[in-house]
Formats: structure tokens, C-alpha cells, sequence
């Protein structure tokens, strides 16, 4: 099922590559980051375009909640005792700065995208001091933030951690507004990149600058995205009926539901895995069940999911692509946080691409130091991907394709709930058919009978 914003949302249609060209910045993704990084990149005085292989937000942007937050989960206590006091405020301060400029864009050009302010906050049933350490750490560094006992909620909580002037949008209409402002050739599908050359269905680019900005990069070597990155999905479902008009809620403990208001509406979120990793379904069920419980008298009108890119330190990958390939620049990794991502990736990338100082850039590089906990992932993750390759082998089953990924070759898992062959490895997911649905794989499945 689509999700609301996609079914309010008619952008209109860009026309494809007309052949071969020349430009300064070429961008690989039409998404909010890459149209934001295209929007400043064209500001800063750069030609630049973008590609995008399908429609104009059909990817995640299409899915999101659109918050727009610098409350990351529980992301403060944990920044400073791992990258220090300095690296945590850059964190902060780029998230923050997001949410102003996501509002002075809207209020300069007038886009009615239904911006609001809104409070968010993390709960909990049961943990009353994690909350209070991560609202003194937020403080600490600057956002507006405060432990609180009551909330707005229709269950008791322990407590809740509040961050102030948050907000919310339509992220389709907000980004259709957007795309009027720069270069988009639709249905032009980027396909290897080689030095400074773009090569697409269409014709190649070359430019000074390239930006990945097609949610997991689909190039493995250099960079290695793939083997610190992993894909998640995720659950929302639109309430009507529930009463609850402001506050964006995210619970903390493991499968609590999260609540973001939206008009009439409320959309409660829920359920998430590592995707190919449910073979059982029943998420979409589970939500609802729970939703259920908290608003009897609601009624559920639409239900999507979400994909996500984790990297193996919570903190998005940001910044230079490889030190072999210096004019290559990547934005991925955002975790739930896409929005806000989107904009600080815009922000980064045009100061790299333009020799301007940002002090925040540090915290983002894909090249930061390595940590323990990441190195605790990175251990998990190789431990999913080695399973999905020793099942290569194995017989096909009954479908009409070989459910080998095309990217890596791990064994992919069926997906009942929503009729897909998912990739445990690196979460491309293609249709009943092979299709690509996401990648990093580039192309679909092969079929038995080629
Ligand atoms: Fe990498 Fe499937 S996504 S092997």
C-alpha cells in the first residue's frame, strides 16, 4: 500500500537525459537530499544536475514520517562519552540548524507543505534515570530539552525526555516544491560511475563533482558501504479517530509504538527487523493489535513500511565517497532520521563541494574514527552476510527465479507480508517477478529459464 504522501502527491514529470553532457555537480538521486544538495549546490554558484533512475521522490523520502528532529532516540549521553563533548554539540547543532532552515525555506518561498512545530519525546514504562541522562546531555549541548513525568499519552509512562521546536511536514509537497528550483532528468538510471563520468541508460555526465545521494550507493569498491551498512524496515499505519493532535512520541524499549500526528490523523509506528528477516510476516498485524489497544475507538485508513539504511555507529555517512576518489561525495546511513539527514547532508556536501570551512563535517565523514560498539556490529553484520552467502547454493524452490541477489549472491528470504524476495545481506529486495524493488543491487534477479 502507498503511504499517505504518495497518495496526496502528484509531482510533476521531468522528461529523461537528452545524451551525452558536461556539468560542474552531478547528483545521483532524486530524493529530498539530493534535490536540497542540487538546491545549494545551484545557490553556492555550481551547474548541477540530477539524476534520478525512477520518479522524483519514489524512493524513501515517499515513505518516511517526516519528522523533522534533532531527538535521534537515545543518541546525546552516548555521542559524548564515545566522540567527546566537542563532536556531540557538532551533532547537535547540524540537526538543529536542519529544522531552522527546513523553516526559513518554507516561509521564503511560501510552500505549503504543513510545517508545523511540534514538541517530540522519547518514553518509557520503566526507565525513569536513561531518560533524565539523555535530557541533561541534549541540554548540555545546547537543545532546548527537559526531563518531564507527564506526557501526553493515554498510558502511564515513567517519564519522558521532551525536545522543544521540533517539527513535522508533508515531505512530498515540500520536495515538489523543491524540485522546481533545479535539473532533474527522470527515468535515467545511473549505472557505473568511472573517475568523473556518470554512465547512465541515457548518456554519460561528467562532472567535477559527483554526489551518491540513491540511498545505499550501489558501488562497493572503493568505499565499502556495503560491508558497514546494513538495511532495516519498518512499520507505520495512519489512525483515525484517535484524538491525539500534537507531540511526536517515540517509545524507547524494544517494539514500543511510536506516535506522530498529522491533521485528523495519527500515524503509529511499529515493528521494524533487519530486512529479509521475516519470513513469518504478521508486522503490519502486530501494529495494528497494539494500536488497538491504545485507541479502541480509532480505525486504521492506511498502512505503508519504510526502509532504512543503519551504519554500525548510529551516525549517517556523510562527506568525500573514498580518499581514492576525490571529487566523489556520498549522503546515506540516515537510520530513521531522513529528513533532518537530508538537509545536514545538503549542507556538508555543498560546503565540501565549494571549499567552505564546516566544523560539522567531522562527526558525519564516513572516515571517522572507528569505534568499539561499531566494531560489535560490524561483527553481527559479517555474521548475517557469511549465512546469506552459504545458503547460495542451495536448491531454488519452487518460484520462477533463482532468489540468489544479484548484488553479492547471498540466498534471499520471501516476504510474505509484502510479496517480496528481501536480501539479508544488504537489503535489496526485488518483486514476485525479480524485479528490483531497492537496492544496492542494480539489477533484478535472473529467471530459471535464462
Ligand atoms: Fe548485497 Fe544482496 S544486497 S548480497
Amino acid at each position: 500500500m502507498e503511504s499517505i504522501w504518495a497518495a496526496e502527491t502528484k509531482i510533476r514529470r521531468r522528461e529523461s537525459l537528452p545524451g551525452d553532457g558536461e556539468t560542474e555537480a552531478v547528483i545521483i538521486g532524486a530524493g529530498l537530499t539530493g534535490i536540497l544538495a542540487a538546491y545549494y549546490l545551484k545557490q553556492a554558484g555550481l551547474q548541477a544536475v540530477v539524476l534520478e533512475a525512477d520518479r522524483i521522490g519514489s524512493g524513501q523520502t515517499g515513505n518516511t514520517t517526516a519528522k523533522i528532529t534533532s531527538q535521534h532516540g537515545l543518541v546525546y549521553h552516548r555521542l559524548i562519552r564515545v566522540f567527546g563533548r566537542e563532536m556531540a554539540a557538532h551533532y547537535a547543532m547540524a540537526n538543529e540548524n536542519a529544522i531552522e532552515e527546513y523553516e526559513r525555506l518554507v516561509r521564503e518561498k511560501g510552500i505549503a507543505c504543513d510545517f508545523t512545530r511540534d514538541f517530540a519525546c522519547l518514553y518509557s514504562q520503566r526507565e525513569e534515570s536513561i531518560l533524565q541522562q539523555e535530557a541533561e546531555a541534549a541540554e548540555s549541548l545546547g537543545i532546548g530539552a527537559s526531563f518531564q513525568r507527564e506526557s501526553g499519552l493515554p498510558f502511564p509512562v515513567a517519564g519522558v525526555t521532551r525536545f522543544e521546536r521540533q517539527a513535522r511536514f508533508h515531505p512530498l509537497k515540500f520536495l515538489a516544491a523543491m524540485a522546481e528550483e533545479v535539473t532533474v532528468y527522470e527515468q535515467t538510471k545511473a549505472l557505473r560511475v568511472e573517475g568523473q563520468k556518470v554512465e547512465t541508460e541515457k548518456g554519460c555526465v561528467r562532472a567535477e563533482h559527483i554526489i551518491f545521494a540513491c540511498h545505499f550507493p550501489f558501488i562497493n569498491v572503493p568505499g565499502y558501504y556495503f560491508a558497514r551498512m546494513y538495511q532495516e524496515r519498518s512499520y507505520v499505519a495512519a489512525w483515525e479517530g484517535t484524538g491525539q493532535r500534537e507531540g511526536m512520541y517515540l517509545g524507547i524499549e524494544p517494539g514500543a509504538l511510536s506516535f506522530r500526528p498529522q491533521g485528523k490523523l495519527l500515524f503509529l509506528g511499529g515493528g521494524g527487523h533487519r530486512t529479509g528477516k521475516n519470513s513469518q510476516g504478521g508486522q503490519y498485524e502486530g501494529l495494528r493489535h497494539k494500536a488497538g489497544m491504545v485507541y479502541p475507538d480509532g480505525r486504521e485508513i492506511a498502512h505503508w513500511s519504510a526502509q532504512d539504511c543503519m551504519t554500525l555507529d548510529g551516525i549517517p555517512y556523510i562527506g568525500r565517497f573514498s580518499a581514492k576518489r576525490p571529487g566523489w561525495y556520498v549522503a546515506t546511513g540516515f537510520g530513521k532520521w531522513g529528513m533532518t539527514s537530508a538537509m545536514v547532508s545538503a549542507q556538508i556536501l555543498t560546503a565540501l563541494a565549494t571549499g567552505r570551512e564546516c566544523p560539522e563535517k567531522d562527526i558525519f565523514s564516513p572516515r571517522r574514527r572507528f569505534t568499539a560498539g561499531a566494531a560489535k556490529k560490524l561483527a553481527c553484520h559479517g555474521g548475517h552476510t557469511a549465512k546469506g552467502l552459504a545458503k547460495h547454493f542451495l536448491p531454488s524452490g519452487e518460484g520462477d527465479i533463482i532468489p540468489n541477489c544479484p548484488h553479492m549472491g547471498c540466498r534471499l528470504e520471501w516476504n510474505p507480508e509484502e510479496e517480496s524476495y528481501d536480501c539479508p545481506c544488504h537489503g535489496s529486495r526485488f518483486g514476485r517477478k525479480g524485479q528490483l524493488v531497492d537496492g544496492p543491487a542494480q539489477t533484478g534477479c535472473r529467471r530459471k529459464n535464462e
